[in-house]
């Protein structure tokens, strides 16, 4: 495995692959991300990962400065997970010039998880387009907790005409259900068994749906409640298209259910697809 963290060495490097396949990353690595890397393994014959926090991505008051840096264990376990390269780079050679040229999501950016966090998907995909140009993939690989981020990279994809796949991983979860994330190591003990709340919201809201209800605002804001009720400050529970992620409508099969709330500091986010019942 190579870990390297300039962009003309990762050129060098990869000059002559003809199949890469990307898991781009922000570290701290759990079993979700080994899941994705072993995805990529499948659909490549070169691995690479990268290890980047991007500050493009954070609000002024977010957790940029605290976020988890865990560099020699990650290595470790991208190495036992069979990574060929690891792409390390640091801020300057991410951003040697300020970034005043930035990509433009598309209006469902401001939703969901943009309407309270301005801003963050315009620095998700300025990074993966950056990073996609670095590492030149012809796969790449992105976890669907993050469903709204999974979507817009693939308008990204399709609307910039990449040439690179993009292969969505299933969500990685506790044994309580609560969803892998690097943010989960915030948590107090009481918090993180409070934690798993938020995935069986979700699954609620999926049962009603499934079997049948159509009132998608009635069960967006009684999960809303119950989670109210258990101390969480709730930023949304959504049910929404999984092709569109417009709000749901009578007419939509596919569909996905998303949340974002807050423990304490700690704010959570996950997602569960569905079909309605016909
Ligand atoms: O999902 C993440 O870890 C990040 O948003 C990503 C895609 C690596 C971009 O910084």
């Amino acid at each position: 495995m190579h870990i390297i963290s300039t962009v003309a060495e990762l050129r060098q490097r990869l000059k002559k692959q003809k199949s890469i396949a990307f898991v781009p990353t922000m570290g701290n690595l759990h079993a979700g991300h080994i899941h994705l890397v072993e995805l990529a393994r499948q659909h490549g014959q070169c691995v690479v990962v990268s290890i980047f926090v991007n500050p493009l991505q954070f609000g002024a008051h977010e957790d940029l400065a605290s976020y988890p840096r865990t560099l020699e264990a990650d290595l470790a376990k991208l190495k036992l997970a069979g990574a060929d390269i690891v792409f390390t780079p640091n801020e300057h050679e991410i951003y040697p010039v300020p970034q005043t040229l930035t990509v433009e999501p598309p209006a469902i950016a401001n939703e969901l998880c943009g309407a309270s966090r301005p801003d963050h998907f315009r620095g998700v995909a300025t990074v993966a387009l950056k990073l996609f140009n670095m590492v030149q993939p012809q796969v790449a690989v992105f976890g669907k907790k993050d469903f709204q981020q999974l979507f817009i990279i693939r308008e990204l994809v399709r609307q910039l005409n990449l040439p690179i796949e993009i292969i969505a991983g299933e969500t990685v979860r506790e044994p309580d259900g609560l969803a892998m994330s690097s943010r989960n190591g915030y948590l107090n003990p009481l918090q993180r068994m409070e934690a798993q709340r938020l995935h069986r919201a979700l699954q609620q809201v999926v049962k009603a749906v499934e079997s049948g209800q159509r009132d998608f605002s009635a069960l967006e804001s009684q999960a809303v409640q119950h989670l109210i009720q258990h101390g969480w400050v709730v930023d949304y529970i959504s049910v929404r298209s999984a092709t569109s992620l417009a709000p749901a409508t009578l007419d939509d099969h596919d569909l996905v259910v998303l949340g974002a709330a807050r423990q304490g500091q700690t704010r959570l986010i996950d997602s569960l697809e569905c079909c309605a019942a016909t």
